[in-house]
């Protein structure tokens, strides 16, 4: 099959990170298609090294970005510009097909049944089910259709700043025109969707049946804060801050990490990618320091830039989205607090 390929991006060494998680899960499970990554020029010499050893072909690209700050700041991800970079993946054209997935996903499952499946066939996002996302999908490589998809790019911008925008306004028919394009949910499980519909993903739809959750392929660790932004114990083989809402079902987040100390930690060791307090020790020892990413890059900095602090906002609709700070901000206390002043 080398005429079809997995494909992912990572602009720097954090996402290279997830990258690698990705790769080794594809890997493990035992694709039969070839694995692809495309790198932008910031992404330091051992980490691309490392990702050699993973995927079959690292692609140099170029960063397309949309600098769209508007549009970025409605979606509150300023970051996601560079996403657009995305859009390189239509041009692998040694490729007849290839299934895009981005570097915050890992496969629990092998899925290269995606491959029976036509451009464009995705998930749709959990908060807007009439688009999809794009986090996954099976398109055709295509010179054509990534000049067009840079014209519609550069006359009318994308709707959400990134990628996701721009392509389901090329692809605009998604929503209604073919249902064998809406992949099932499986094949692009949003973490955050467990806590907005926790009943579906433990649901049994009858006796002989699984239930949601545990058919998970594929799952996708979509939003701000990312498996590598977390801490990880990997005595209690546990993320830390158990008190974060939204670490209450961690169970994906720790098959992340638990992958992430498995398959990529050794590579980083042996090609001197993280710094030099996280090398010469145990495989395990070292993850909590590269969990601080001690990466060796110049182009970064030391530490994760840490989440910016949550606008109100911001508050609300992560509580509306079932991600209350219960030991925090929304503790009962001061829950309490507030009525009681209302109350006076
Ligand atoms: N990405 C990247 N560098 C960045 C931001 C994003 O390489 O600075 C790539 C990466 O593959 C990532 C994808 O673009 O998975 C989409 O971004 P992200 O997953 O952060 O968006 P979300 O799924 O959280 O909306
Ligand atoms: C989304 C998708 C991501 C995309 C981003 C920007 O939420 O999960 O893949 O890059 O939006 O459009
Ligand atoms: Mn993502």
């Amino acid at each position: 099959m080398a005429d079809q390929s997995f494909v992912t991006l990572a602009t720097n060494d954090s996402y290279v990170k997830g990258a690698l998680v990705l790769g080794s899960s594809l890997r493990n499970y035992r694709t039969t298609r070839r694995l692809t990554v495309l790198i932008t020029p910031h992404v330091s010499d051992p980490m691309r090294k490392v990702l050699e050893k993973v995927f079959d072909e690292v692609k140099l690209v170029d960063v397309l970005d949309s600098g769209d700050v508007a549009h970025l700041a409605l979606l509150k991800r300023p970051e996601l510009g560079v996403t657009l970079t995305k859009l390189h993946c239509w041009g692998l054209t040694e490729y007849s097909k290839c299934v895009f997935m981005d570097a915050d996903t890992m496969v629990l499952s092998n899925i290269d049944e995606l491959f029976e499946r036509e451009e464009l066939s995705a998930a749709p996002d959990p908060g807007w089910p009439d688009c999809f996302n794009s986090g996954v999908f099976v398109y055709r490589p295509s010179i054509e259709t990534f000049n067009q998809l840079l014209q519609l790019a550069t006359e009318k911008g994308s709707f959400d700043g990134g990628d996701q925008g721009l392509l389901n306004t090329f692809f605009s028919n998604w929503a209604t025109a073919d249902i064998s394009k809406h992949l099932p949910f499986i094949y692009n499980l949003s973490s955050i969707s467990i806590y907005s519909y926790l009943p579906a993903f433990k649901a049994q739809t009858s006796p002989s049946s699984d239930r949601f959750g545990t058919n998970a392929k594929v799952v996708h660790f979509l939003g701000r804060l990312k498996p590598w932004n977390y801490t990880y114990d990997s005595k209690a083989k546990s993320v830390k801050d158990a008190q974060d809402p939204t670490v209450v079902h961690p169970e994906f987040l720790n098959m992340w990490w638990d992958s992430f100390v498995t398959n990529v930690l050794p590579l980083l060791q042996q090609h001197g990618a993280i710094k030099d307090t996280a090398t010469g020790v145990k495989a395990e020892e070292a993850a909590e320091a590269v969990s601080n990413l001690s990466l060796s890059s110049t182009a970064l900095p030391h530490s994760p830039p840490s989440p910016p602090p949550m606008s109100s906002e911001e508050r609300k609709e992560r509580w509306e989205q079932g991600q209350a700070d219960y030991m925090g901000a929304d503790s009962f206390d001061n829950i309490k607090k507030k009525l009681d002043a209302y109350l006076q």
